[in-house]
């Protein structure tokens, strides 16, 4: 690890549907002390934002998304190469059209990272959506001046990589590995406040209200292990009702309200946990 890059600073490297880098300081007080805990989980990784912050010496990060997973695994093994390769790429219409074209499967692994993170930097909002085919289709972003090639972000994100480790799973994995006082936070796609506002578009299959069930048993099951857990979601009946047992914190997130095209707004969130950070 460099000893001149400040691993504090670490922050998300990719716009990520549903980052929770702006919740940070609501979460900071439910979160465990340091010391409390052994070793961290994410099983819905996306953009990492509570992984970066909080910094964790060993470390387990999930995603189903394929090619999410292999760009943090080439951040941390090639970074410098990552870096020459985005330096390539720059914010034009034709280009971005041109570069989405191109089938993944024929480029490198660093080629294909520097793609995503290019194409991540300057599509319509950051979005990430695949066709039926599993290929990727949101339009230029328009951006004047977009930040395509962060150096120091992506050398501070490598040097927090370095101890984690990193795998293409579906969250349940987690049940297989961890133990009594580790911690796990699950950021899973969120049940939709109305039968309208389902955004499922993470990777090409929903997650499912099912998919909801199934993740609070993980829960319940993790939590009669002795795990410490933290999950997020929306204030949907159901997930009220799933976590009725455990701590429900409200949190206040600026969100995209689906019923005003370009809108923002403030809406209600939850955070659950199974232990209180005072405890
Ligand atoms: C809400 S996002 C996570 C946001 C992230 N915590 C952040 O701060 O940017 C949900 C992520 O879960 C992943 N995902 C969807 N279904 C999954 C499953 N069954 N198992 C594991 N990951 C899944 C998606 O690919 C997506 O990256």
């Amino acid at each position: 690890m460099s000893s001149d890059l400040d691993l504090k600073a670490a922050s998300p490297i990719l716009k990520w549907a549903g980052g929770k880098g702006a919740l940070l300081s609501q979460f900071a007080p439910h979160f465990p002390a340091l010391g409390r805990y052994k070793r961290y989980f994410e099983p819905f990784l996306g953009g990492a934002a509570v992984f970066f912050h909080l910094q964790p010496a060993e470390s387990f990060l999930y995603d189903l998304n394929p090619q999410l997973i292999e760009v943090y695994s080439v951040v941390r093994e090639n970074v410098e190469e990552l870096i020459s390769a985005l330096k390539i790429h720059h914010n034009d219409r034709e280009y971005f059209y041109e570069i989405r074209a191109q089938q993944p499967n024929e480029l490198t692994s660093i080629q294909r990272a520097a793609r995503f993170i290019f194409l991540n930097r300057t599509c319509y909002n950051g979005l990430y959506r695949v066709n039926r085919q599993g290929q990727f289709n949101v339009p230029f972003g328009k951006y004047k001046n977009p930040t395509i090639c962060d150096e120091q972000g992506l050398r501070l994100a490598s040097s927090s990589l370095q101890q984690a480790h990193l795998e293409v799973a579906d969250f349940e994995v987690v049940l297989g590995i961890a133990e009594r006082d580790d911690l796990v936070y699950f950021d899973p796609p969120y049940e939709p406040l109305s039968p309208t506002s389902s955004f499922t578009s993470y990777t090409s299959d929903g997650f499912t209200s099912a998919d909801q069930r199934r993740l609070a048993d993980t829960f319940r099951t993790l939590d009669a292990r002795g795990c410490l857990l933290m999950l997020s979601n929306s204030s949907a009946p159901l997930i009220y009702e799933l976590y009725q047992d455990f701590h429900i914190h409200e949190i206040n997130a600026r969100r995209a309200i689906n019923s005003k095209a370009n809108g923002r707004g403030i809406i209600k969130e939850l955070l659950i946990t199974n232990f209180r950070a005072s405890d």
